[in-house]
C-alpha cells in the first residue's frame, strides 16, 4: 500500500470546488473528463433499461448482445473482424487494466511503461505484486515507447509492455509501424503487449489503428468513458486472445461478478448511427479547442515540442515559466483562479517541468483561462 499514490489532482480538485464554493470563478483544465453530457440515445436507452427492470446481474464477460455490437464496432470502424467471444465488458477501462495485470503477471514480472504516463497503470501492475517498470520517454518518440525502449529496456523478468495511444497525458500517438514492430518484438521474446485505446476516436489527425488489425495475440483495453461520453456509467472492455478468456472470465466472476447492467443497456445505443453522429460532432468540438490552446500556450511561453494528435490533453514544458510545477499549478489556483494538473501526477520523468491541460471545457471558458494565465506570468 506504501507504493501506491493517489491521484494528485484530486486535492487540487477538491481545492479547486472549495473555492468555488466560497464564490470565485474557476477555469477547470485539470479534469480528465469530457464535459459534454451522455448522448441522448444512450440516456434513453438507460432510461428504458430501469424502466423494464434490468437489473440483475448479466453474464460476466457482459451482454451478449453488446460484446456482439463491440465486434461490429471493430468491423464498422477498422475493418477487423473479431469474435465476440473475445469481447469481455469490464467496470470501466480501470477494471480491464486490473485484470489483465492479474492475469498475465507472476509476482515479480515486470511491465514496461512509459513515463509520462496515466499514473494508475503503474499501481495495478503493483497491486498484483508485478514490478512497473517506468520508462523515460521525450519528444523524440513523441511521449511513447518506441521499439528502440523495448530493445534496452526487455529484461528476464519482463513478461510485458503497455502502451496508450493517443496518450494521457500527452495526447500524442503511436504510429501503426511503430506498433507493429513493438508487437512482433513483444512476441519473439514470448511476451505480451497490452494495448490501451481509450482515446480511439478522438485523434484530430494522423493515422492510426487498432492494435487488433496487426495482431490477435494482444490485450486490447477500450472503454464508453471518453469517446462515448459516458465516464459515471463505469463501463469498459477488453478484447483478448481467446485462450485466455477463460481465465479473465473465473478472475472477473470473482472480484466484481458482472459490469452494471443498466450500462450494458444503455451502451448498446452507443454504437446507433444517431449516436455517431452526436459524438463526431463532439469530436470537432475539441479539436477546435485543441487548435485554439496549443498555439495559445506556447505564445504563454509554455513548450509544447509536439502538436498533440488526440485525446483532450496539452503536456507542457514549464521550464522557462517556473522551477517548480507542483508550486505553480497551486498559485495559478489560488490566485489566477486556473486549475491544471502538475507532472506529478504522470509520473518520475521531469514532473517539476511539466503540467497538463486538459480542454475538457468550453473555448469561451479556456479563452478566460488563457487571459487568467496570461495576466498570472506578468504579475
Ligand atoms: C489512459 C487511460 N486509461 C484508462 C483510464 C480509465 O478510465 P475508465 O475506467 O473510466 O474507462 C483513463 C482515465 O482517465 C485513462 O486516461
Amino acid at each position: 500500500m506504501a507504493e501506491i499514490e493517489p491521484f494528485h489532482v484530486m486535492a487540487l480538485l477538491a481545492r479547486a470546488r472549495e473555492l468555488e464554493a466560497q464564490g470565485r470563478s474557476i477555469i477547470h483544465m485539470e479534469i480528465g473528463e469530457p464535459d459534454f453530457p451522455t448522448p441522448e440515445p444512450v440516456l434513453r436507452a438507460g432510461i428504458r433499461a430501469l424502466e423494464k427492470g434490468e437489473l440483475h446481474y448479466t453474464p460476466t464477460p457482459g451482454l451478449p448482445q453488446l460484446r456482439q455490437a463491440i465486434a461490429g464496432f471493430y468491423r464498422s470502424r477498422y475493418g477487423v473482424e473479431i469474435s465476440p467471444s473475445r469481447v469481455i465488458v469490464t467496470t470501466g477501462s480501470s477494471a480491464a487494466l486490473l485484470l489483465a495485470c492479474a492475469v498475465l503477471l507472476d509476482p515479480g514480472d515486470e511491465v514496461l511503461l512509459a513515463d509520462p504516463g496515466y499514473p494508475a497503470n503503474r499501481h495495478f501492475v503493483r497491486v498484483v505484486e508485478g514490478a512497473p517498470r517506468a520508462v523515460p520517454v521525450d519528444a523524440a518518440s513523441s511521449y511513447q515507447l518506441a521499439p528502440a525502449h523495448l530493445e534496452r529496456h526487455w529484461a528476464p523478468r519482463t513478461v510485458a509492455a503497455l502502451v496508450a495511444s493517443p496518450s494521457n497525458p500527452t495526447g500524442t500517438l503511436v504510429s501503426t509501424e511503430r506498433l507493429s514492430a513493438m508487437a512482433e518484438f513483444v512476441r519473439g521474446r514470448g511476451g505480451t503487449l497490452i494495448v490501451d485505446e481509450i482515446y480511439h476516436g478522438l485523434v484530430y489527425e494522423g493515422e492510426y489503428t487498432t492494435a487488433l488489425s496487426l495482431t490477435d495475440d494482444v490485450f486490447v483495453i477500450n472503454s464508453f468513458s471518453k469517446y462515448f461520453n459516458m465516464t459515471g456509467w463505469r463501463l469498459g472492455w477488453m478484447v483478448a486472445p481467446e485462450s485466455v478468456v477463460p481465465e479473465i472470465d473465473k478472475l472477473a466472476q470473482n472480484l466484481y461478478l458482472a459490469a452494471p447492467t443498466p450500462a450494458q443497456y444503455a451502451a448498446l445505443a452507443a454504437f446507433e448511427p444517431e449516436t455517431a453522429a452526436i459524438l463526431m460532432a463532439r469530436a470537432q468540438e475539441l479539436k477546435a479547442r485543441r487548435d485554439y490552446l496549443v498555439p495559445a500556450l506556447r505564445a504563454l511561453g509554455f513548450d509544447i515540442p509536439v502538436t498533440p494528435q488526440g485525446a483532450f490533453y496539452i503536456y507542457a514544458g514549464c521550464a522557462r515559466l517556473t522551477r517548480d510545477s507542483f508550486a505553480f499549478a497551486r498559485d495559478l489556483l489560488e490566485q489566477a483562479g486556473v486549475a491544471i494538473t502538475p507532472g506529478i501526477d504522470f509520473g518520475a520523468n521531469a514532473p517539476e517541468r511539466h503540467v497538463r491541460f486538459a480542454y475538457t471545457s468550453p473555448i469561451e471558458r479556456l479563452k478566460v483561462g488563457v487571459a487568467r494565465i496570461g495576466e498570472f506570468l506578468r504579475v
